[in-house]
């Protein structure tokens, strides 16, 4: 989320800045900016769009941009939509101090409140911009002590990088929580969020360490602590390619993404669960009356989405005690469903844009319901016609087929069920603290069931050549077993269908034969042995049964199956959650050996914006 970038050095900081920013689009890119000091002078220009046009523009500026030191960003919104304002760098009342930041500073608005009474005027919808003005505030302290204070002060997760007028070839580095690399060059360093940033210049790098303040001049590089405690990190050197590098050292954009699950779900958490394990969402406009007057909830989505929507409906129903009906948005209004002000839509889409989704919740907006956007692109049409934007915080989703969005959907929809049931009355928060406490502890278990990529890896390797699959579920696990089959279509080009587990005996049984593989994922514990009884039908006609199961009272012997995924101890509805992991990494292995495109599969769009 978000890509930073700075330089001190001999050669002209505008173009190694540009470079650096185009090498860490994939952070994001709805708006750019940079900063560059010389002869006592912040020059900086920002704009809406890509680096392209960021470039186009510092390239029509009247006077060239001739200094050696500065700091640029490529945004990926998060507070306050993509306009010029809200692009970085943002700077303090006098123009002095340039800060450009990745990450959320939680406590904005309490510091917001507090600066602005100081006299503090802001000129962005930003959580970035305390940064700069903090640093006014602390006066004439060293930028390190200062950067250091900011971190001490701000909670949340950061990485900034800072230039001061009165610091010519100076640029200051803090981080917390966000990732911050250095780049060692010869006469000159660079700073940056990530490594493709600079590697067109040098191998040599350091990781800044959690809490660290980094001063970064052309000969040298200083770490210290929060309190000023001198350190001095390890030098390495990069080994990866330029486009491996911007994959994380991963082949693939979708598998990085797999793997970046437990990051984006902690991120999709972050700053929403209070104190005493109760869910803050209020921000969203989803208050107590609001959450009171809703009589029905209906859910529109596609694909990944749709499937992710189906899950909610579990959590909504359960929890907040709503009824909740799910639709296709390509299907919605076309049915005339029946709505009024006393319903709830919620359009659910990673972009933001699809076209099915965005004229399902205009329809809804028509018959005068309100609309609440879960989606991952700030400022995207969904979350600017909506009525209450619940954002994913996944962070760039480059791979065409969805991962890390879906578990964040689930995770934020899940939350929304909490914080609806309390706000409703019908559960109190000493009720949702265990379901608040499993949501919690998801980026952990979705750690452990990456673990099972190898094991993955050795069923497609013997599968290789099998035509048909099956995936197969009930209550919460049945979207997860539709989510199975559709990642496995969609990478692998193999035909999967997922079905209703107990449905397999009205029909789609008579195509079970030998050969025929059929994924169980049987997390509900309401429903195992209905479960295992539907699979001990698969089984006798001659399907291979793989399940997915997770239990403390998990023994193999009872389980009618061919092979046992073993998942982590169950909790309510965040099992199914867990099973689509393995299932992604099934697919995504399958599709390798196949010699496929898995980032950009044949046919596909990741943004659909026709009908
Ligand atoms: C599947 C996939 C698609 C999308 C669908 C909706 O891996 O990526 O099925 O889920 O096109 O897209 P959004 O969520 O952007 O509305």
């Amino acid at each position: 989320m978000c890509g930073i970038v700075g330089y001190v050095g001999p050669r002209p900081a505008q173009d190694l800045l540009l470079g650096g920013l185009a090498r860490l689009e994939y952070r994001g890119y709805d708006s750019a900016g940079l900063v560059i000091g010389e002869n006592g002078v912040l020059r900086s220009v920002r704009r809406v769009g890509k680096i392209a046009d960021l470039m186009e523009a510092v390239a029509r500026e009247p006077e060239s941009f001739p200094g050696s030191y500065g700091v640029g960003h490529t945004r990926w919104a998060t507070h306050g939509p993509p306009t010029v304002p809200n692009a970085h760098p943002h700077f303090d009342c006098a123009q002095e101090i340039a800060v450009v930041h990745n990450g959320i500073i939680e406590n904005w608005v309490e510091l917001k409140t507090w600066l602005e009474e100081r006299g503090h005027g802001f000129s962005s919808d930003t959580d970035t911009e305390v940064a700069a003005h903090l640093i006014e505030e602390l006066g004439p302290v060293s930028l390190a002590e200062a950067v250091a204070e900011v971190l001490r002060r701000c909670e949340g997760a950061l990485a900034m990088a800072v230039v001061r007028r009165s610091d010519p070839g100076l640029v200051v580095g803090g981080r917390k929580g966000s990732p911050l690399v250095i780049g060692r060059g010869s006469g000159e360093n660079f700073l940056a969020s990530d490594i493709p940033a600079f590697m067109a210049h040098t191998r040599r790098m350091m990781i800044v360490p959690e809490e660290r303040v980094v001063e970064v001049r052309s000969d040298s590089v200083r770490v210290t602590d929060l309190f000023g405690e001198e350190s001095e990190p390890e030098e390495r050197e990069v080994e990866w390619d330029v486009e491996a590098a911007e994959k994380g050292g991963y082949p693939t954009f979708m598998l990085k993404e797999i793997h970046e699950q437990p990051q984006a779900v902690a991120a999709t958490l972050l700053g929403r669960i209070g104190a005493g394990g109760e869910p803050l969402l209020e921000e969203t406009g989803l208050t107590g009356p609001v959450a009171k007057g809703i009589d029905k909830v209906f859910v529109v989505a596609c694909g990944t989405s749709y499937h992710a929507g189906m899950m909610a409906k579990y959590a909504l129903e359960r929890w907040a005690k709503v009824p909740v009906e799910v639709d296709l948005s390509s299907e919605f209004r076309y049915r005339d469903p029946v709505l009024d002000e006393r319903s709830l839509v919620i359009g659910i889409s990673q972009s933001g844009e699809t076209a099915d989704t965005l004229g399902a919740v205009r329809f809804a907006l028509d018959q005068g319901a309100r609309v609440a956007a879960v989606t991952n692109v700030v400022g995207s049409s969904l979350a600017r016609e909506a009525h209450m934007v619940f954002q994913t915080r996944a962070g760039p989703e480059i791979g065409v087929a969805a991962s890390k969005t879906f578990i964040t959907q689930m995770a934020l929809l899940q939350l929304m069920g909490l914080h609806m049931a309390i706000e409703r009355g019908v559960m109190t928060p000493a009720e949702a603290a265990g379901p608040v406490k499993a949501l919690r502890s998801l980026p952990d278990r979705l750690e452990e069931v990456l673990g099972l990529s190898d094991r993955m890896l050795e069923l497609a390797e013997g599968w290789r050549d099998v035509r048909d699959f099956f995936f197969l579920g009930r209550s919460v696990d049945y979207p997860a077993a539709l989510e199975g089959a559709l990642k496995l279509k969609e990478l692998s080009y193999v035909r999967a269908e997922g079905y209703a587990a107990g449905e397999m005996k009205h029909g789609p049984i008579a195509l079970i034969e030998p050969g025929v593989v059929v994924f169980g994922v049987a997390t509900d514990r309401r429903l195992r042995q209905k479960m295992f009884s539907n699979l001990s039908e698969m089984k006798a006609r001659g399907g291979t049964v793989v399940t997915l199961v997770g239990s403390e009272d998990r023994t193999e012997a009872a389980i009618p199956s061919d092979l046992v995924i073993p998942l982590p101890e169950d909790a309510d509805l965040i099992g199914a959650v867990l099973a689509v992991v393995p299932l992604q990494l099934f697919s995504y292995h399958l599709a390798t050996i196949k010699g496929l495109d898995v980032d950009q599969p044949r046919n596909l769009a990741k943004t659909v914006t026709v009908e």
